[in-house]
C-alpha cells in the first residue's frame, strides 16, 4: 500500500490471536505495520510476527517485485516485529541489517544473526538517494534497545511501538473519515496502560527529543498510520505519560457471592446523579486491562473487594498490583469490600494506595457480610468526590 511516493505500508493485520502478549485481549485485532522505503536503495523498517511470514513477503513483493532489500532497519526487538528478521535474511542474503549498539546482541540472541550488520549512533543518517533516514534511540518505549526513525525528506516518523495501538489498521491503512482518532483512542490508551504505562518518563524524554520535528506522518509498529490526527495523538502521549487525567471515577470490582458487587453499584448510580463521569468494571468477567485504562482516563481509582484469605480478593489485587506497576501517580483513592469474620482487603488497598502516593478519600467502607443501605450509603461515599 502506497502512503506516498516512496513509503509503502507491508504489515498485516492479526484478527485471529485472542491474547496479545498471550495476555491482553484483542476485542477489535492488532496489527503488525511494516513500512519500507523505495529510492535508489530499498529499506524495510522492522518486520511483523512470525505466523504472518506468507502474507508480509507477498506485501513486500507486490511494492517492489524482485528488487532487492538493500537494509532492514530495526528499530525494536520484540518478537512481535523482529520474528521475521532471520527470513528476510534468507529471502535477501545481501540485506544490510541497520541498528544501534543495544540491539546488536538482542538480534544474535533471538535471530542467531551476527553478521552484516551496520551499527549506527545517535543522529546518525543513513542516505537511501533522495530519502535519507535519520535514527533516535527512545530507550524504554519500550524496551532499552529501541529507537526511531525518521525521515526529513518525507516529513515521518517510524516510531516503533510509541503511538501503536490495539486493534487492527483500517482497510487503507491511514486515519481518516471514517477511521478516526476516537475511534482508536480507548484502544490506544488500553494499549499505553498495558504495555506502555511503566515509562512515563521515557516516554517524556522521548517526546523531549522529538520535540522539533515537523512531523507529517507517523508510522508506529500497531494500528492505523497517522497523518490527519498527529497533534492529539502526540497529546494523548504526553498526557499518559505524565499520568494525567480527566475529573472522572474508574470503579472496579470483584466479588463472588454479590455483596460487594451491590455496593459497587449502587455507588457507581450515586456518582453519575452527580454529574461525574464513571466506568465501572466487574474484574471477574473482564480483562484488567480494560480497567487499567480507565486508571489512566480519570483521576480517581475506587475499588471494590471482599476480604479472601486475610487477604484482597485475587482479580482485584492484580489490578492494584498492575497500578503499582506502573507507577501511576495523583490518584485519589477510596476501597470497600465486604468480609466474614475480619476484614483486611480494604486496609491492604490502602496500604498499596498509600505506598503509591495517592490521596486517600476515607479509610474505606467495609461492611459484615450481606449488603445493605444502612451497612453502604452510596450517596454519602459519592458525596466525598
Ligand atoms: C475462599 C474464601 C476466603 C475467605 N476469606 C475470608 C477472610 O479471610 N476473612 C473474612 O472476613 N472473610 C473471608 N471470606 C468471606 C468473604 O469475605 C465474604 O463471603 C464476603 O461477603 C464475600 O463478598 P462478596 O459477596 O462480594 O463476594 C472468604 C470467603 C471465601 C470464599
Ligand atoms: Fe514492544
Ligand atoms: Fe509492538
Amino acid at each position: 500500500m502506497r502512503l506516498s511516493e516512496r513509503i509503502r505500508y507491508v504489515g498485516v493485520n492479526d484478527n485471529q490471536t485472542e491474547l496479545f502478549e498471550r495476555q491482553w485481549p484483542l476485542p477489535y485485532g492488532v496489527s503488525y505495520n511494516s513500512y519500507l522505503v523505495v529510492d535508489e536503495k530499498v529499506a524495510l523498517i522492522d518486520t511483523a510476527a512470525a505466523q504472518f511470514a506468507d502474507e508480509f513477503f507477498a506485501n513486500i513483493k507486490s511494492e517492489i517485485g524482485d528488487r532487492p532489500i538493500d537494509y532492514l532497519i530495526v528499530n525494536h526487538m520484540e518478537p512481535d516485529h523482529s520474528a521475521l528478521q532471520a527470513a528476510v535474511r534468507r529471502e535477501y542474503p545481501a540485506c544490510q541489517i541497520v541498528t544501534n549498539a543495544k540491539a546488536v546482541p538482542m538480534i544474535e540472541g533471538y535471530q542467531g544473526i551476527i553478521d552484516n550488520i551496520k551499527v549506527i549512533k545517535e543522529g546518525e543518517s543513513l542516505s537511501l538517494g533522495e530519502v535519507s533516514l535519520q535514527f533516535f534511540m527512545v530507550p524504554m518505549v519500550h524496551w532499552p534497545e529501541t529507537m526511531v526513525t525518521w525521515s526529513t525528506e518525507e516529513n515521518t516518523l517510524f516510531s516503533g511501538d510509541a503511538f501503536g495501538s490495539f486493534k487492527a489498521a483500517p482497510a487503507d491503512v491511514i486515519d481518516s473519515k471514517s477511521s478516526t482518532f476516537a475511534d482508536y483512542q480507548d484502544e490506544m490508551t488500553r494499549y499505553y496502560a498495558s504495555i506502555v504505562g511503566k515509562y512515563g518518563s521515557p516516554v517524556q524524554a522521548a517526546l523531549k527529543k522529538l520535540n522539533g520535528l515537523e512531523i507529517k506522518r507517523i508510522c508506529s509498529t500497531h494500528g492505523p498510520v497517522w497523518e490527519q490526527s498527529i497533534s492529539q495523538v502526540v497529546a494523548l502521549y504526553d498526557r499518559l505519560s505524565r499520568y494525567d487525567a480527566d475529573r472522572g471515577v474508574c470503579l472496579a470490582y470483584g466479588s463472588m457471592y454479590g455483596n460487594t458487587e451491590r455496593a459497587a453499584l449502587e455507588l457507581a448510580e450515586a456518582i453519575k446523579a452527580k454529574g461525574i463521569p464513571c466506568a465501572v468494571h466487574n474484574l471477574t468477567e473482564e480483562d484488567y486491562s480494560f480497567a487499567l485504562r480507565d486508571v489512566f482516563k480519570y483521576d480517581t481509582v475506587i475499588l471494590g473487594s471482599p476480604t479472601y484469605n486475610n487477604g484482597i480478593f485475587p482479580p482485584v489485587r492484580q489490578l492494584m498490583q498492575g497500578i503499582c506497576d506502573r507507577m501511576v501517580k495523583g490518584r485519589r483513592f477510596l476501597a470497600f469490600g465486604s468480609f466474614t469474620w475480619a476484614a483486611a482487603s480494604v486496609k491492604l488497598l490502602n496500604e498499596m494506595a498509600a505506598a503509591a502516593g495517592f490521596e486517600i478519600l476515607s479509610e474505606g467502607i467495609t461492611f459484615r457480610q450481606g449488603y445493605s443501605k444502612s451497612k453502604f450509603d452510596a450517596e454519602a461515599i459519592a458525596s466525598l468526590l
